[in-house]
């Protein structure tokens, strides 16, 4: 199945009685932009209890590597399942935690042995691996980016600086965190062209963090998306990965990949760091690790990781079926998977950029594998963003048969499954482009 298929209106008869049940009991707290209601997945379709299909450019917010329900890791699921639920690897040993943290030691981007902890969740890796480079270091300070997605929980919390609303009424929130500019090089925050861009965002790191707010000697860890995600999938040059890394290294502040989102074959790399070729000395993951089995990693450097029994755990982090779950993943994406987001994602990006002279409220198409977003503009001059279009086109293609996500205030995410054939993407294509028209036309009348 691979055209969109729109039965009702929508939302349909039971998706309506559903979210009306919803509003009732469900807290108010998720954002939902259109009203879906799953009633099955496969690969990358989805269909609703009223059996309209959609193809799905979300993932379940990049989250289902494997498409929905590959039939290898429910196998393992099932098979993981029938022989025990749950040990917990906090008191007890089970071989499959080993090898996932053994796998994490492979493809993981860290120089030298790695070890890994576990936890359920992306915002729990961001945790464990701040604390960990705390306990490490004996420092007590953190940088972090603007525009930065680390999670909610209140230590992650403190790091995230996408949208105020997350972090309104919730102070006062961890104390020690910095914030510096992020290299988004469409809207370079000190005005400098890309093609003589020398990271010179990151002088603010240098020049007034350091110089006036806290000493380097201070700060335990720099934490950074190599490719930021909620805060609208900004891919920033490689250099400044690079020059961030000998910043971090020449302070001896631990560098933390927040790869919850950009990781596991995503960017058509295992991890997005590859693409610069830096080496943190913690990575977080999350999210596509095991194909919507809750399951967050920390895997770090393994003198780095030497922190002693009792300092942290989880009763359920590296449940045994996530474990297994992310073997079958982990397997999967190296074989085609991570290929096939490389190639597929050239394809849509090919695709995107053909489509620009069309429509004006392109301003800018980025991205690496399947991890692309289309930033929406009022004019392209001004770069005025397209808040309220970008609302308009992500429901515009909701109606035609095709799920995608707000990223940032105006830009369209596109980050689906990495099973996405061509075919799949050139209807993504059609559906945009017609969404896009659509959009357009009312905002001139
Ligand atoms: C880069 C990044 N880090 C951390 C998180 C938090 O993950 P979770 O929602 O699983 O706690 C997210 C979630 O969107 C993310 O995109």
């Amino acid at each position: 199945m691979n055209a969109p298929d729109i039965k009702t209106p929508l939302p349909g008869p039971k998706a309506r009685a559903i979210i009306a049940r919803d509003a009732a009991s469900v807290s108010p707290s998720y954002t939902r932009g259109y009203p879906l209601v799953i009633a099955r997945g496969e690969g990358a379709v989805v269909e609703d209890v009223d059996g309209n299909r959609f193809i799905d450019c979300a993932a379940g917010i990049a989250v289902v590597s494997t498409g929905h329900s590959h039939p290898e890791v429910v196998q393992a699921i099932v098979d993981q399942a029938h022989k025990y639920l749950h040990i917990s690897g906090t008191d007890f040993y089970y071989e499959l935690q080993v090898m996932l943290a053994e796998e994490m030691g492979r493809i993981a981007p860290i120089d030298g042995p790695a070890r890994s902890f576990f936890g359920n969740s992306g915002t729990e890796a961001i945790e464990a691996s701040v604390k960990l480079a705390r306990h490490y270091t004996g420092r007590q300070y953190l940088i972090a980016f603007f525009g930065a997605f680390h999670g909610r929980t209140m230590g992650s919390l403190a790091l995230t600086a996408s949208k105020v609303l997350q972090r309104r009424a919730f102070g006062p929130l961890v104390p020690g965190v910095y914030h510096a500019p992020y290299a988004d090089c469409y809207r370079c925050p000190v005005g400098l062209k890309p093609d003589t861009c020398g990271a010179e965002c990151l002088d603010f790191i240098d020049e007034q963090i350091f110089g006036h707010l806290v000493s380097p000697d201070e700060v335990a860890a720099i934490v950074v998306e190599p490719i930021q995600g909620e805060g609208g999938y900004v891919v920033p040059p490689n250099h400044f990965l690079q020059k961030l890394r000998e910043l971090a290294t020449r302070h001896g502040i631990v560098l933390i990949a927040d790869e919850v989102q950009s990781g596991m074959g995503r960017s058509g790399r295992m991890f997005a760091c590859e693409h610069s070729g830096i080496k943190p000395d913690i990575v977080a993951v999350a999210k596509g690790i095991a194909s919507g089995m809750p399951l967050g990693v920390s895997t770090a450097r393994r003198d780095v990781m030497s922190w002693p029994p009792g300092t942290h755990a989880s009763t359920f982090g590296g449940n045994p079926v996530c474990c297994a779950a992310a073997m079958a993943t982990i397997r999967l994406l190296k074989e085609r998977l991570i290929a096939n987001a490389e190639e597929v994602g050239a394809h849509v990006l090919d695709g995107l950029r053909g489509m620009t002279d069309q429509h004006p409220l392109i301003g800018d198409v980025r991205g690496r594998g399947l991890m692309i977003g289309v930033e929406l503009v009022r004019d392209r001059e001004t770069k005025e963003r397209a808040t309220g279009e970008r609302d308009r086109v992500v429901d515009a293609m909701f109606r035609r048969g095709v799920l995608v996500l707000g990223a940032g205030k105006n830009t369209v995410r596109l980050s689906p499954p990495l099973v996405l054939s061509k075919q799949q993407a050139d209807i993504v294509l059609q559906v945009l482009d017609a969404a896009l028209t659509e959009v357009e036309a009312r905002s001139s009348s």
